[in-house]
């Protein structure tokens, strides 16, 4: 006998009875992209391995330890995708999407190699937008209270907080790192391995460490607003007037730095603290130069991408999970020996209840089994097809939900009833 085969290490299934809320959820992000006027784009998970190392860089962790990467049967060095934003602008080039305003939104897996633990998994969904052709810093105002406007639709208002920082341009990030490198060569006897080569190779991955025996040493460490060009400080400051016009608050935090290199200018994470030490349910920012450094015409863009088993983890624990009943469905119960009948009822049901679920219960079992089962569904109405219906033309017809009797209905005044 072969063995019972188990899913791979932080790959999890979505079951059935996670769905509908999963799929509530996805609704409510994909009405609010399509009001801002966001369409979706649908992209393979499979690229050339070397679109994510150079779009990502080449010391992040997710290009040094996270990608499935391996050959193909062609020699192709192919990887999954970690993320989604390396795939869209590969494919907005690629397909000349660009040259006006582009927004695009996608919903898929994505797979790092991370460590699994509770909020971080091998395989993951993203939700993620991105929004081509506008350097204004309004498309970052926009992308913000679009964002917002998720967490009130999902009533997560008081579960999350907005997070924003300005890394201003490569250059001013040169200089800051030259300062960054001199400030923490001072203290590597108190850095890990890890940090002592983020030291070398990416500096400002430090701040965003979250050991703690070095947050004092981060807490007194040179500050990037120092080093921000004119022109990079009054970039962000619109974007915070208007924040601050718009009613949105948000924590200036000097020490997000996001883990990819991408990014200039503002990037920006929503936080929770409810969900332990994965926290960020919804993180980007602005990437000006990809486009061009990828060989499309000189574009800035801007993006994020929410995590969605923290988005939904969340809800869950709000208590939001959707157990409600559904008025819209009925558990359809059929006597085998009155098969051909009832299974023409069912069918009857469909033609004129397109938009209804009916859930057929077809099993040689006693009614008593079959109602317990109909109880613990969430279905509104129980209809009853056995000898006496079959006679008499017509169904049984039982409220799940309220205690009135039950009462025997032509089909077409069922419909009629169920209509209504
Ligand atoms: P990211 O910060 O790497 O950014 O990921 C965005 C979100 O995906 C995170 O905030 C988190 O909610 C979720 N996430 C990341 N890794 C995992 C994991 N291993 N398990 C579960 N959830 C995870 C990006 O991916 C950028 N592409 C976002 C972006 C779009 N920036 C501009 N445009």
């Amino acid at each position: 006998m072969i063995k019972k085969f188990q899913n791979i290490r932080g790959m999890n299934d979505i079951l059935p009875s996670q769905i509908s809320l999963w799929q509530s959820v996805e609704k409510t992000l994909k009405d609010i992209a399509h009001a801002y006027n966001f369409t979706e784009i649908r992209l393979p998970i499979l690229e050339n391995a070397k679109l994510f190392t150079a779009t990502l860089g080449q010391t992040t962790d997710i290009v040094t330890k996270e990608m499935y990467t391996f050959t193909d049967k062609g020699g192709e060095n192919l990887s999954l995708r970690p993320e989604g934003t390396a795939g869209v602008v590969r494919s907005v080039i690629q397909n000349n999407l660009l040259g006006k305003i582009t927004k695009i939104w996608y919903l898929g897996q994505m797979f790092r190699y991370e460590r699994p633990q509770k909020g971080r998994y091998r395989s993951f969904y993203q939700f993620g937008m991105e929004y081509f052709g506008s350097l204004s810093p309004l498309s970052d105002v926009e992308i913000l209270a679009l964002t917002k406007r998720f967490w009130d639709a999902l009533n997560l208002q008081n579960a999350v907080v907005l997070h924003i920082n300005n890394i201003g341009f490569k250059e001013c990030r040169e200089k800051y790192k030259v300062a960054l490198q001199n400030y923490f060569r001072q203290f590597t006897n108190r850095l890990s391995d890890e940090l002592k080569i983020k030291l070398e190779h990416n500096p400002l991955r430090i701040l965003d460490s979250k050991d703690p025996d070095i947050q004092d040493l981060i807490e007194g460490a040179p500050l990037l607003a120092d080093y921000l060009s004119p022109e990079a400080q009054e970039h962000f400051a619109v974007v915070k007037k208007h924040l601050d016009h718009l009613g949105i608050s948000y924590i200036e935090n000097s020490h997000l730095v996001r883990g990819l290199d991408y990014y200039d200018l503002t990037v920006f994470e929503w936080r929770t603290n409810k969900l332990g030490s994965q926290d960020a349910i919804c993180a980007g920012g602005r990437y000006d130069k990809l486009v061009s450094m990828f060989g499309g015409n000189d574009t800035p863009a801007l993006g994020f991408a929410i995590g969605m088993e923290r988005l939904i983890a969340l809800l869950e624990l709000q208590n939001s999970a959707s157990t409600a009943i559904d008025d819209l469905s009925c558990y359809f119960m059929i006597s085998p020996k009155n098969s051909f009948y009832g299974m023409k009822m069912a069918e009857t049901l469909h033609d004129n209840l397109p938009n209804w679920q009916i859930i057929t219960d077809y099993e040689d079992s006693s009614l008593k089994n079959k109602f317990k089962k109909a109880n613990r569904s969430l279905a509104r109405w129980a209809i009853i097809i056995d000898e006496n219906e079959e006679q008499k033309n017509g169904v049984t017809l039982k409220d799940l939900r309220q205690n009135i009797p039950q009462e025997f209905l032509t089909i077409s005044d069922l419909i009629t009833k169920l209509k209504g």
